[in-house]
């Protein structure tokens, strides 16, 4: 039997194996762990085949957004947007659901399911457009505009649902505000990117809270253009999240799933992705003949990398799994005044 005396409390070591499925540039882990397994267990493992055992022993669904690292995104159940996602977790019938994405998110998850477990694998993955928005100062701007009804983008936190009537997502955001009453005055919260892209598509004037993406708002528009002038074949793809002048240059705007439905039905080969550039893992897995350019940042810093998204990682993942920790939980009060305008997105959305 292997000694592991010597080692300490945990050791990673990382070694080149064939890559998983069809992602060919795929480093794959063995994870040497002393910290998370009893002695009886090898401590050798194929961190995907451990992850897939965990599964299946806790009853345990893995949610993935786009944006999270290509490793966890193939080691998800489900990948989506935060509608898709939203979804899956009111639909689920597993006993845990592992979320990797952002707090709001499993945040999300758990109003849905308040008797299940849902777990973060960083419990410190937040969202800067979700902070923006703190909701004592959230209470005083709704109280500033009686009669309104208040449209939250589903980035942000629980508080903030619970002081909203319904919810939206990047995806039906202007189909929800069109079906609102013409002569209602609509608060829109917190992204004012997004609600200014939902003013002019729906004609609507909206009361917008001054929140946004650090990730979104990094995208340079001067050398989105100059990789235009490059690309001139390539269509370009943009997430509402995005400030006006490089939605300006967009072909196509829409939320994550929709950029990548879109790159498979267009004719192009070629596309340039103004989002965080996790999404061209699927868009590669999918399209493996097209071209995808993530959209260059200001100065030369990796910074349209969501830094929240990216705090999860598959070890971690895995130690969420066999801790069952870190547990997301709400105040119930606060989960039921939360629940009400999260159905009526759902309901809104069929
Ligand atoms: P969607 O998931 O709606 O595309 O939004 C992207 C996002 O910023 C999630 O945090
Ligand atoms: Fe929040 Fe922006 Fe990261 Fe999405 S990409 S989780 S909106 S900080």
């Amino acid at each position: 039997m292997f000694d592991r005396s010597f080692l300490p409390p945990v050791c990673l070591s990382i070694c080149l194996l064939p890559p998983r499925s069809d992602d060919a540039s795929a480093v794959r882990t063995i994870v040497f762990t002393t910290a998370t397994r009893p002695a009886s267990t090898p401590i050798a493992r194929d961190l995907f085949a451990e992850i897939d055992e965990l599964k299946r022993d806790l009853n345990a669904i893995v949610l993935a957004h786009y944006y999270q690292d290509a490793d966890i995104q193939d080691a998800a159940d489900y990948i989506g947007d935060s509608l898709g996602l939203a979804r899956q977790a009111a639909e689920t019938d597993a006993d845990v659901i592992v979320f990797a994405g952002v707090h709001f998110m499993a945040e999300t998850a758990k109003i849905l399911n308040p008797d299940k477990l849902v777990l973060l694998p960083d419990l410190d993955a937040g969202c800067s457009l979700a902070d923006s928005c703190p909701p004592d100062a959230f209470a005083r701007f709704k109280a500033q505009h009686p009669g309104a009804i208040v449209v939250s983008y589903i980035n942000c936190t629980a508080a903030i649902k619970a002081l909203s009537d319904v919810i939206c997502t990047s995806s039906n955001a202007v189909d929800l505000v069109n079906q609102l009453p013409a002569d209602q005055p609509i608060i829109f919260a917190p992204d004012r990117n997004l609600g200014r892209y939902v003013m002019e598509q729906t004609g609507r004037e909206l009361i917008l809270w001054d929140g946004s993406c650090i990730v979104h708002e990094i995208f340079s528009e001067k050398k989105l253009v100059q990789l235009k002038v490059q690309h001139p074949e390539a269509e370009v793809l943009a997430h509402p999240e995005c400030e006006l002048p490089v939605l300006a240059h967009a072909d196509f705007i829409g939320s994550t799933t929709a950029l990548l439905k879109r790159a498979q039905v267009s004719d192009r080969q070629a596309f340039i992705v103004a989002t965080e550039p996790g999404i061209i893992h699927q868009m590669e897995k999918a399209m493996p003949a097209k071209i995808f350019i993530p959209a260059p940042p200001e100065g030369n810093c990796a910074c349209n990398e969501c830094p929240h998204m990216r705090l999860n990682t598959l070890e971690k993942l895995r130690d969420a799994m066999v801790n069952r920790q870190p547990e997301i939980t709400l105040p119930e009060d606060i989960r039921v005044a939360a629940l009400a305008p999260i159905q009526k997105m759902l309901e809104m959305s069929r």
